[in-house]
């Protein structure tokens, strides 16, 4: 089973119009392996400069969160239809920093994964588990509550359509990065956790793993069988680091 790899950049609420311009500056002469795809999730009011700048034609615009809901009054929201007008094609959805701070619900992280589906934009679902729950051995148990509410919502031939990234929380920012033998014990779970349901669909969705990647430690994350490639946070600000760690992705 052949997959893409993806490098996906998720710049929080983070980078300026400078940093737009640098990045698309160093994306678009980065020769990349073959199927890799780089996708760059800014704030949305930069959206419009990062499409306008961007040359490669394997770079990618994605966004942090979209709302649940088509339109109407849901003051400081943001529609998928909005999204696809500025030609964004992936929306990160579930991020462990919007299920803790803003306590999205695992039910409606499925229901804006049905609205990211259902307007042709993929999602990047992010589950992940806390320090004290793999301490306590609950990883698994974590990871399935996450994901089955997602599989109940779209149904398991949708999720052919589902980018996953797996970021372990007490990873997220801390430069703790989990091993990479660790990140592909849990990232085979989850792909079994799927073939459960369906096996072709299961080896079908892209992999990422997130929390603390970095240009000195990808390689061996990205070497990793069940790893399709990263969702990356503060090293996604630093141009070079993430060029390198674009570079270093190779599809499987
Ligand atoms: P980090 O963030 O790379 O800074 O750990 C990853 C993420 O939160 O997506």
């Amino acid at each position: 089973m052949t997959r893409r790899a993806i490098v996906a950049a998720n710049w929080k609420m983070n980078g300026d119009l400078e940093l737009v311009k640098k990045m698309t500056e160093g994306l678009n002469d980065l020769a990349l392996a073959e199927n890799v795809d780089v996708i760059l999730c800014p704030s949305y009011p930069y959206l419009m400069s990062l499409s306008e700048a961007t040359e490669a034609e394997h770079v990618h615009l994605g966004v942090q969160n979209v709302s649940e809901h088509q339109s109407g009054a849901f003051t400081g929201e943001i529609s998928t239809k909005m999204l696809k007008e500025m030609s964004v094609e992936f929306v990160i959805i579930g991020h462990s920093e919007r299920r803790s701070i803003y306590k999205e619900t695992s039910v409606q992280v499925a229901q804006k994964v049905k609205a990211v589906l259902a307007a042709n934009l993929t999602p990047i679902l992010c589950i992940g588990e806390s320090e004290a729950e793999r301490t306590a051995q609950k990883t698994e148990l974590v990871l399935s509550a996450q994901l089955q509410p997602v599989i109940d919502e779209i149904g398991i031939e949708k999720f052919a359509e589902v980018v996953i990234a797996y970021e372990p929380v007490w990873a997220i920012g801390t430069g703790k990065t989990a091993s990479p033998e660790m990140a592909q014990e849990t990232h085979l779970f989850i792909r079994n956790f799927l073939a459960d349901v369906n096996t072709t669909v299961a080896n079908k969705v892209p992999l990422l793993y997130g929390g603390s990647v970095n240009a000195s430690n990808c390689e061996n994350l990205f070497a990793q069988a069940d790893i399709d490639g990263g969702l990356i946070g503060g090293a996604s600000l630093k141009v070079d680091e993430f060029k390198i760690i674009c570079s270093t992705a190779k599809g499987s």
